[in-house]
């Protein structure tokens, strides 16, 4: 602990070298961000403008508690309700590569917008090692933005401040922790949110159902761990797939789309297994999630493969 504070020290006295003019960070609650955020915002205090981006792709009240969290930390947050924007942007795209340069280049434009309004000077972010190390280690070739897609354009006119470059995952949740941002203890979550796990065209309709069903993975299996039924896995969710499939409600013949629970084990999310669940864990997870979407959903499956071959979100 006493190491950890002092990287924290330190890390906030080069902040203070760094950043003498307005600053921005685009925080998504996530880990990085969130300790970039509180670093920088110990160092230079009003100098520094916290945005996040509200997508409409979230999951079920994460607006909220990333709001109540930043808050709790002393940070001043500006929230960007821009869910019509992107959902409008979706319109009839189903290709998987499309929707995510669709989803970068609107935050792109959405946070020059924000930067813009305050007249920043700084871009704080939250890159840590493995970020620029793996994608070649040049000065400037990874920008991480908030979604890790698309990036920020090439002619971005801020100095970039980047207090965890040197650091590794493990360095930072410990930082994390140490600053008690509750985020640390959370599963990791893609930046651009539930459209990887919307299969087929995104529509707010098919975001919803997919949300609910996260929630509902994600409540039965914490459930399932606390009372030791099994391990927690690292990563646990749902994702809405465009399968129709035949099903009965009463004696009505009705079709519904198909819900993938996913659940996986990992260190770094490179390579993953497949997590065991009890049998009967799954079953609840299937009749809580055809009843709450009766409807919309007729069919649960389990998906049993390991990375490689496949990924651990589905698109
Ligand atoms: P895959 O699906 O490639 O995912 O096995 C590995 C880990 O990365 C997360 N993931 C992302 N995280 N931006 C992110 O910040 C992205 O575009 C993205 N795509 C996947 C995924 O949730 C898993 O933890």
């Amino acid at each position: 602990m006493v190491e950890t504070s002092h990287l924290i020290d330190e890390a906030i006295e080069k902040l203070q070298t760094e950043i003498d003019d307005t600053a921005i960070i685009a925080c998504s609650g996530g880990i990085d961000s969130s300790v970039a955020a509180v670093l920088a915002n110990s160092a230079v205090g009003d100098l520094l403008h916290c945005v996040y981006v509200d997508t409409g792709l979230m999951r079920k009240n994460e607006t909220e508690e990333v709001e109540r969290m930043l808050s709790e930390l002393g940070i001043n947050l500006t929230t960007v309700y821009a869910a019509d924007r992107y959902f409008e942007a979706l319109v009839g795209v189903t290709d998987p590569e499309e929707k995510r340069h669709i989803i970068g280049e609107l935050f792109i434009r959405i946070f020059e917008d924000e930067q813009k309004k305050v007249g920043a000077k700084y871009l704080v972010q939250g890159t840590i090692a493995p970020d620029w190390i793996e994608s070649g280690g040049g000065e400037r070739d990874v920008i991480k933005s908030h979604h890790n897609v698309g990036g920020l354009p090439d002619d971005v006119d801020l100095i970039i401040v980047e207090p965890l470059r040197d650091f590794y995952k493990d360095e930072v949740r410990q930082m994390a922790r140490s600053l008690k941002i509750p985020s640390s203890e959370r599963q990791p979550f893609p930046g651009p949110g539930l459209a990887v796990r919307v299969l087929g065209e995104i529509t707010p309709e098919r975001t919803e159902v997919c949300r609910e069903a996260c929630a509902i993975v994600e409540e039965e299996l914490e459930a399932a761990a606390a009372a030791g039924l099994m391990e927690i896995p690292w990563q646990y969710f749902a994702a809405l797939l465009p399968v129709r499939s035949v099903g009965v409600h009463g004696d009505v013949r009705v079709h519904g789309e198909t819900v993938v629970v996913r659940a996986v084990q990992s260190i770094d999310g490179m390579s993953a297994r497949y997590s065991t669940i009890p049998n009967e864990v799954l079953e609840k997870i299937s009749i809580k999630i055809t009843n709450t979407l009766k409807g919309d959903i007729n069919r649960v499956v389990y998906d049993i493969t390991h990375k490689p071959p496949g990924t651990i979100e589905w698109e």
